[in-house]
């Protein structure tokens, strides 16, 4: 029988842990909301009004909607707060001990019924889960960033995963209107794993002055009919989760040299220039998120 996913939790309330957490509550989920301390909560509480707030300037969404999403969320330090929601995806940053330090304590915290995601990008689902005593519970859940706007969820089953589990997960997708692909546990998934070589591709070509960082983005936005250019898409998904992704497929996947990370992208991280979220990337941003050439 399916089980009932009513509430859920959510760890790491960065870019993607925050859009998370308005997804599932645009969507009548409960939702506990965790971070490390204060000051990343007051970070992901404030993520989720901007973004709810915009929806509601824009005429999307209206303002009792919008009081009735942010009640349904409860934030809170630590783990310890998760002891009874259905399932919980974690949403940290792409470090595998990290990772595992957190299922081994979800392991001890959630209910023995709950099912344990990670929203990993590129980690090895597989290595997450032997973290936990319940491995045949845990399953990557891949949502794609801006999460309440991408349709797309790949749900990650590994060798070990129960059947029921990746049907309940299925179905939640469903429920918070996403289109769902289910995979095996290999590097990069589907998405990532076609899409990196070419962003990775992109910064080389603008670090070897092959084209001005404009020329590459209006190529493929004008050309290829994309959203945005690459440059432009590394700066919203952010240089250091893009370099994570990177080192991580390039070390997985048989060191394909598609994936050996540009240069560049680790100097500019270690300059602090992550993107989108740090104000700078390879274009400047306005608080809004809008690009201003420098
Ligand atoms: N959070 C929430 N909503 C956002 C948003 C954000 N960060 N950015 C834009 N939006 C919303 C806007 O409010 C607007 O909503 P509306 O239609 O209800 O008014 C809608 O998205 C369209 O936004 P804009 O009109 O401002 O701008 P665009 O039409 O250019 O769309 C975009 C912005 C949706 C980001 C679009 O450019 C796009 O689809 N870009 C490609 C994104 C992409 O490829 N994502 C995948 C990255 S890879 C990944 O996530 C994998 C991970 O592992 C790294």
């Amino acid at each position: 029988m399916a089980r009932e996913i009513n509430c859920v939790g959510v760890v790491g309330l960065g870019t993607m842990g925050a859009g998370i957490v308005e997804v599932f509550a645009r969507n009548g989920l409960d939702v506990l909301a965790v971070e490390v301390s204060d000051a990343a909560l007051e970070r992901g509480r404030a993520t989720l009004v901007g973004s709810t707030d915009r929806a509601v300037a824009k005429g999307k969404l209206a303002a009792e909607d919008r009081d009735a999403l942010l009640g349904r969320v409860t934030f809170a330090v630590g783990l310890a707060a998760l002891a009874d929601v259905d399932l919980v995806i974690e949403a940290v940053p792409e470090h595998l001990d990290l990772k595992q330090r957190i299922f081994a304590e979800l392991d001890q915290v959630c209910k023995p019924t709950a099912i344990l995601a990670t929203n990993t990008s590129s980690l090895s689902v597989t290595e997450i889960s032997v973290a936990t005593h319940r491995p045949n519970q845990v399953i990557g859940i891949h949502f794609f960033n801006p999460a309440p706007i991408m349709k797309l969820v790949e749900v990650i089953r590994t060798v070990v995963t129960e059947p029921d589990v990746v049907t309940d997960v299925e179905a939640l997708c469903e429920r918070l209107g996403k289109v769902d692909v289910t995979i095996n546990d290999r590097a990069g998934f589907i998405a990532n794993a076609l899409l990196f070589g070419y962003l990775n591709h992109a910064v080389t070509m603008y670090e070897s002055r092959y084209a001005t960082r404009e020329d590459i983005d209006a190529a493929m936005k004008l050309g290829c009919g994309l959203p945005m250019g690459p440059l432009a898409l590394m700066d919203l998904i952010g240089l250091d989760t893009a370099y994570e992704i990177l080192d991580t497929m390039y070390r997985r996947g048989g060191r394909d040299r598609r994936h050996a990370p540009a240069p560049l992208i680790k100097q500019m991280v270690t300059a602090g220039l992550l993107g989108r979220k740090s104000g700078r990337g390879f274009y400047a941003y306005e608080k809004a998120g809008s690009p201003v050439v420098v």
